[in-house]
């Protein structure tokens, strides 16, 4: 294992997987439309690279394009194996992620997501690569399943991107039933992944008003926003409001080197699929999480109570047990580095990349 393919290596989660490919000296190859994400980040992934990994032996190549484009999918494998080492694992999480924008534009999410997914399997299938790591989510599981959720747990999403995952691991299942072609699956299940790179570098960065909950905070501190909606506060919580499972970006990014590790290692598995979760199994409500915010950053979030957002459940948070047993994997980062890092990335970058 040693040339790893990253589709969506320019978004969010992407650049923080890179960062830590780089630094184990994998060589990395990007593919991103750009269509979510600024080309700054892979400059600042360039320049990261060569300042503080040059003695590492480790190489980095970029390019842009779109996933459900065959022929420029063709390209990228073609130029790998022609310059004598070829891709040999992909990452993949290039796709739409917005649970709204789904719902009003479906048709985009499900060419995006699978028949983007579909397209790199095809190529991969071509190129005789067959190790593979899927970005699924937390949203796939049914809203009537109680926390702490398991792999096992009833699959029902309940919006188009949540369907879109679904359908994707779906396709992974029947794929690696197929005897006469070998491959290995891994799809990780996020939960709420939130913070930044420690160095400040690196975090993310929404396009227009933030929908999910780290960015806002962020935005209210640094004065871009005025006050954080909570949505709802009277929910079946100890404090009324919403519990989830916040994840550092680089815990979830040391997950995908143990899906790797895993995916190369000693024991064969001729054809499989594996669904497991990313998440701490620590559950925090937004209160809570606002409270610890403006603590560890010594600040004052301004919020306002507003009524429940539609298609929100009261309390999500993982069971994380598997992800120790079979990827010997655990999250080591708080809730308190989780905020320490999303504000840092905040005060260094106030209109992002
Ligand atoms: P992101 O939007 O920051 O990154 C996705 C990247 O994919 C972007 O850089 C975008 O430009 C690129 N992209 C989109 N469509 C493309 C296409 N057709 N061809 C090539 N590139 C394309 O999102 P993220 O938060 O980094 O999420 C990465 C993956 O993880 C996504 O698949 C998302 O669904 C999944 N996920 C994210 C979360 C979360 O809370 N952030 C939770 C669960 C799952
Ligand atoms: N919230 C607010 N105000 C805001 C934004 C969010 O009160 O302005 C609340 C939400 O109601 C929720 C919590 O903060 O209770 C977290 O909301 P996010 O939007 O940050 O995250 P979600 O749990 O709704 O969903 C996220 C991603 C999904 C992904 C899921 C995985 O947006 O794409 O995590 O569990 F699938």
């Amino acid at each position: 294992m040693k040339k790893i393919l990253v589709t969506g290596g320019a978004g969010y989660i992407g650049i923080h997987i890179c960062l830590l490919l780089l630094e184990q000296e994998f060589d990395v190859v990007i593919v991103d439309s750009l269509t979510n994400s600024n080309e700054n980040s892979i400059k600042r992934l360039f320049d990261y690279k060569n300042k503080n990994f040059d003695i590492k032996n480790s190489t980095l190549q970029f390019y842009k394009g779109d996933i459900r484009d065959l022929e420029f999918l063709r390209k990228v494998f073609l130029e790998s194996r022609n310059s004598g080492n070829s891709i040999d694992n992909v990452i993949h999480l290039a796709g739409l992620k917005s649970v709204s924008q789904s719902i009003d534009f479906p048709g985009k999410y499900w060419e995006v997501n699978v028949y983007g997914t579909l397209q790199i399997l095809k190529v991969m299938e071509e190129f005789e690569c067959k190790n593979f790591v899927f970005s699924s989510s937390a949203t796939i599981y049914s809203q009537m399943q109680e926390s702490p959720l398991n792999e096992n747990a009833q699959i029902s999403p309940i919006n188009p991107y949540g369907k879109t995952k679904a359908t994707v691991e779906e396709i992974l299942k029947d794929f690696s039933k197929n005897k006469k072609q070998f491959w290995n699956f891994i799809s990780l299940r996020y939960f709420n992944p939130v913070g930044a790179h420690p160095s400040g570098m690196f975090g993310e960065d929404p396009i227009g008003i933030p929908n999910n909950l780290f960015p806002y905070i962020c935005q209210v501190g640094s004065a871009r926003r005025d006050t954080l909606s909570i949505f709802g506060n009277n929910w079946p919580t100890n404090d009324g409001t919403c519990i989830r499972d916040y994840i550092h970006i680089m815990d979830l990014a040391d997950g995908h080197i143990a899906a790797l590790n895993f995916l190369n290692g000693e024991i064969d598995k001729v054809g499989s699929f594996i669904a497991v979760n990313l998440g701490t199994g620590v559950g925090t409500s937004v209160l809570e999480l606002v409270e610890i915010f403006e603590k560890v950053n010594k600040l004052k979030i301004n919020t306002h109570f507003t009524s429940r957002r539609l298609g929100d459940k009261a309390v999500v948070y993982a069971n994380p047990e598997m992800a120790h047993k079979v990827l010997n994997w655990t999250s080591k980062r708080n809730i308190e580095d989780m905020c320490r890092d999303a504000w840092n990335w905040q005060l260094k970058n106030p209109s992002g990349y």
